[in-house]
This record gives C-alpha cells, sequence and structure tokens, in this order.
C-alpha cells in the first residue's frame, strides 16, 4: 500500500513508518520537523518537508505521491502551549487537520488513520477504565482538536465514503520520546536519573495515567490496515500507573543499568498539583482486542528498560 503518515519524523510516527516500511509498504513522510527529526526517518521512505497548515504543501504531497491511506500523526501536542495559545493549537489539529482530509479525500484515499488521545478526550470520567462510549470531556484545548477532528472525520465517512480509523492513544512511551518538554514524563524521569538530577512531581504521586508502550501503539497501526471497516479503539492497557510508580520503576531500572549510584535521588521532589490536569486515567481497551485484536504485549517494566537503555545509548 501507498501510505503518507503526516508527523512521521515524530516519536510515535517514525516508528510507524520503519514498521510500515518493514511490511513492505511504500511511505512517504510530510513533517516540518517542529518536534521531529530526519534522523528518525527510515532511508526507504519519502519525505515531503512541509507544513499541514499550509494547504500548498499538503497539497504537494498528496498530488506527487498519491496516497491510499493516511496516517495522521502530525499534531500540536503540548497541552499547556493549547491554553496558553489556543489559536495556533487549533491552526495545526483543526484547520491543518482539515487541510490533510480535503487531499486524502480529493486524491481518493481509502483510510484514514487519526492518532486521537484518550487521556485528552475523556477528561475526569467517573469510568475507569474509560471505555469508547464514555462521554467526552476535554479539560484542554487539546483535547478539543482531537474530539472536533473525530467528528469530522465522521462526517468524511459519511459524505466522501473514507474509511476512518481513530486510534485513541493512552500515555505512549519508549524510545525516541523527548525528554524535553512537558509530556514524556518516563523519558524525562529517565533523562534526569540517568543524569543524577532531581525530579519533580506535581501533586502527592498517586495521580494516574495509563502507559502503553511505543511498540504496541505501532502493532495497533499496523492492524488499523487489514480492518475491513473502520471504527474508534482505545490504545491503552486499561491499568492506572501512579506517578510514584513511575518514579520508582525509573529509578530501579536506572540502578540496575548504571548501579546504585548515592549520588542519585533516592526519591521524587514534590510541588503543587497542576490545575486542568487529569487525576486518574486509564483506558478500557477490550474493543481494540475483540475487533482489532490487539492487546498490549509489552510489561511496563520492559518497556521503561528499553526507554532507560535507549536514552542511555543516546546521550
Ligand atoms: N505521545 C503520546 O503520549 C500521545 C498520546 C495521545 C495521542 N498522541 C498523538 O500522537 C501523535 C504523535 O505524537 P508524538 O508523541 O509522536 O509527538 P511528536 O512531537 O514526536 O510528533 C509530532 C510530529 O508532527 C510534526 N509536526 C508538528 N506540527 C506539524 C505541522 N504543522 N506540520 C507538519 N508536521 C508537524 C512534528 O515535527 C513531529 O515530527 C500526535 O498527533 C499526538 O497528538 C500522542
Amino acid at each position: 500500500m501507498r501510505i503518507l503518515i503526516t508527523g512521521g519524523a515524530g516519536f510515535i510516527g517514525s516508528h510507524i513508518a520503519a514498521a510500515y516500511v518493514r511490511d513492505g509498504h511504500e511511505v512517504a513522510v510530510l513533517d516540518n520537523f517542529r518536534t521531529g527529526s530526519k534522523r528518525n526517518l527510515p532511508a526507504a521512505a519519502t519525505l515531503f518537508a512541509g507544513d499541514i497548515s499550509q494547504a500548498g504543501d499538503v497539497e504537494l504531497a498528496f498530488r506527487q505521491f498519491q496516497p491510499e491511506v493516511v496516517s495522521h500523526h502530525a499534531a500540536q501536542l503540548d497541552v499547556r502551549h493549547s491554553l496558553e495559545d489556543p489559536a495556533h493549537d487549533a491552526a495545526t489539529n483543526v484547520l491543518g487537520g482539515l487541510n490533510v482530509l480535503l487531499q486524502a479525500a480529493r486524491c481518493g484515499a481509502q483510510r484514514f488513520i487519526f492518532a486521537s488521545s484518550g487521556g485528552a478526550i475523556y477528561g475526569n470520567t467517573g469510568r475507569m477504565p474509560a471505555d469508547e462510549a464514555t462521554p467526552v470531556q476535554p479539560l484542554s484545548p487539546y483535547g478539543l482538536t482531537k474530539w472536533t477532528f473525530e467528528s469530522y472525520l465522521h462526517i468524511w465517512r459519511q459524505v466522501h465514503g473514507i474509511t476512518p480509523v481513530i486510534l485513541r492513544y493512552a500515555n505512549v512511551y519508549g524510545p525516541r520520546q523527548s525528554a524535553e518538554g512537558e509530556a514524556g514524563v518516563i523519558a524525562i524521569f529517565s533523562r534526569r536519573l540517568l543524569r543524577g538530577c532531581p525530579c519533580v512531581i506535581y501533586g502527592d504521586g498517586s495521580s494516574t495515567r495509563d502507559y502503553v508502550y511505543v511498540g504496541d501503539v505501532v502493532r495497533a497501526n499496523q492492524l488499523a490496515l487489514t480492518l475491513a471497516d473502520g471504527g474508534t479503539f482505545n490504545v491503552g492497557t486499561g491499568r492506572e500507573t501512579s506517578i510514584r510508580t513511575v518514579f520508582d520503576t525509573v529509578r530501579d531500572t536506572v540502578d540496575r543499568l548504571l548501579g546504585r549510584g548515592e549520588e542519585r535521588p533516592r526519591l521524587p521532589e514534590h510541588a503543587p498539583a497542576r490545575a486542568g490536569e487529569v487525576y486518574r486515567s486509564a483506558l478500557d481497551n477490550r474493543r481494540a482486542g475483540e475487533i482489532l485484536g490487539w492487546s498490549p504485549q509489552t510489561s511496563f517494566e520492559a518497556g521503561v528498560a528499553q526507554t532507560v537503555e535507549w536514552l542511555q545509548r543516546s546521550a
């Protein structure tokens, strides 16, 4: 298949690009390198350097590559930035997404895979883990743009017959995730503990997230190509892991790798909880199991070890 991946130079998109190339697909990437890197790209992928919020950039990539499948991963995904500059967030995630969707329909792409966010759209729900029928309640403009774009996809299915596969990711982690920025707490703690620096937990450490390993997310994207019909699927483990457990697991992993160093912090530092953040989050993955044939295969400990080892190698 000819597959165009927007955001394919980023953390998740580049792992998907590599897997699709390995599976024998023809892959192209459209990316403006805002957070992604050329180093992440598989050699066999065709690169279109461009911005999804520029209609001309998107049109050029689609005209030249004529994809049968679009995997839409390019996004502004910094939650705090989305609160500070919601117009820029929407310009990328809604208007940029629409440029991609319009071109997908124009060139006759049959399938549109969209990287949505379970954590960001369900908000503080009473349902734990949250299934796909949970009423959405985004707490940030970022979550709102993900939900909005999902709704456009449902309209495009009705009007243009394009098949959407909406993957609502939990908190994805693994090699290549940025240790800068505000997201990616596993990468951030790993980098800091490898350097012997303190780690800050906002709140008392009992707040939870559902951490899913990037290799498992890639497999969901491989299965999304084979699904006869479209659909919406949570891609998470269904398990809540507290931020304090994240710290302890990363610390123990770094200890195993480097030996227990006394200069390395044994305990996290604490700062006041940040407003607007979800307290608990976990995604019910039974639908993905039943229809996509997907379930997570990587234990939290194994995934953290992969991440820490990668960060140490790339330091
Ligand atoms: N990382 C997570 O935990 C997580 C969770 C839920 C959903 N998602 C979604 O998965 C997707 C990929 O996230 P990631 O973690 O790999 O982030 P990332 O920042 O590593 O990847 C995003 C990619 O999109 C590119 N990009 C950004 N703006 C662009 C633009 N205007 N035009 C073209 N390219 C642009 C970046 O350069 C980067 O390569 C995003 O849509 C994100 O919202 C991620």
